[in-house]
């Protein structure tokens, strides 16, 4: 049986930081607020000349150069991203020619904060089922764009980035399961109103920015994310406490430390990254494994579990050997 397996991972987070301190003169908040509800204390803010496309072609560099692999031994890119450049071409097919990829699958796909999940479930699945041999997997956002700056419940949570990783076939997994959900009746909670089809109408009243009910949001994604590791765990006959390493979605560290109660976990073994971070949708969880793998802490043979809970709602995690 064949497998596929993490080969290389990569991060961009744009240059300029937007601290707490400086969103205190921007909405009525304080720092103070920002850490103790959120556990965010900056996030980076993509320049006005960069678009998510940028953001992800420099991690995708960083990942296929961890990998040891070049653009001719790509065939197959997916990016996870709510936040593309334009409706199409699609932002995979936009990264393929700026990478120089040949003729290949290339797609983004949108489920919000989970995207990158439903990207390497999928990813995984064409690379163990031998229709890829290299899947460059990218999760990129530039949420700012979408962010009503004047709005304090949601401002102080969004930033952008971007993260990838290479995805390979292996003999042993690697990649062990992937499970991946939504429900859409949780629509109304957490939604960005405008679209293609949907246009702005003079007598909408509603920004064109993400709104989001965010206790309403918080409930939820604490009660699912629960239940999603419990599956994880009970589909591959594990017990709390095996896991090495937790690698959440980087929404808010009150869900986090949930999850991580959850499953027994110290947060010592919880990769945390969205006090430097704050939420940056599908990048969040690639970048925040790529920090963890650069760092030295996340070792070749460790037990990862990465998860993800977003607007839609859509959910998902992946079980791995790294
Ligand atoms: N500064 C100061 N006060 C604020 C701020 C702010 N930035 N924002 C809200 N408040 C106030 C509210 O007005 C409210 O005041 P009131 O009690 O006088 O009415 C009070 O703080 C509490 O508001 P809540 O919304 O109940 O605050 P909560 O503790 O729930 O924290 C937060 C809000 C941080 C948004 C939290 O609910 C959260 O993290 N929700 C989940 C977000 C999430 O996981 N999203 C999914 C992924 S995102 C995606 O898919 C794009």
């Amino acid at each position: 049986m064949r497998y596929s397996r993490i080969a290389g991972t990569g991060r961009y987070l744009p240059e300029r930081v937007l601290t707490n301190t400086e969103l205190e003169v921007m909405v009525d908040t304080s720092d103070e607020w920002i850490r103790a509800r959120t556990g965010i204390e900056r996030r980076h803010i993509a320049a006005e000349d960069q678009t998510t496309l940028d953001l992800a072609e420099q991690a995708a560099r960083q990942a296929m150069t961890a990998a040891g692999v070049g653009p001719a031994d790509i065939d197959f890119i997916v990016v996870g991203t709510t936040t593309p450049d334009v409706v199409f071409p699609n932002l995979g097919c936009l990264l393929q020619e700026r990478l120089g990829v040949a003729a290949c699958p290339a797609f983004a796909l949108e489920a919000a904060c989970s995207g990158f999940i439903y990207a390497l479930g999928i990813a995984d699945r064409f690379v163990s089922g031998g229709m890829a041999r290299c899947a460059l997997v990218v999760g990129a956002e530039t949420l700012s764009r979408i962010t009503d700056w004047t709005d304090r419940s949601t401002c102080v949570i969004f930033g952008d980035g971007a993260g990838a990783v290479i995805v390979q076939p292996a003999d042993e997994p690697g990649i062990i399961s992937a499970h991946l959900a939504a429900d859409g009746r949780y629509k109304d909670l957490l939604y960005f109103p405008y679209g293609p089809s949907r246009r702005r109408r003079p007598e909408d009243t509603e920004t064109a920015a993400i709104h989001m009910r965010g206790n309403e949001v918080f409930k939820v994604a604490v009660k699912t994310l629960e239940s999603i590791v419990d599956t994880t765990l009970a589909a591959n006959n594990l017990e709390r406490g095996q896991i090495d390493w937790l690698i959440p979605h980087q929404a808010n560290i009150r869900i986090i430390q949930a999850t991580a109660r959850r499953l027994d976990m110290p947060m010592d073994k919880v990769v945390l990254t969205l006090m430097d971070h704050g939420n940056t949708s599908a990048a969040s969880v690639p970048m925040a494994l790529d920090v963890a793998v650069r760092d030295g802490r996340i070792k070749r043979g460790d037990l990862l579990l990465l998860e993800a809970f977003g607007g839609g709602f859509t959910w998902g995690s992946v079980l791995l050997r790294y």
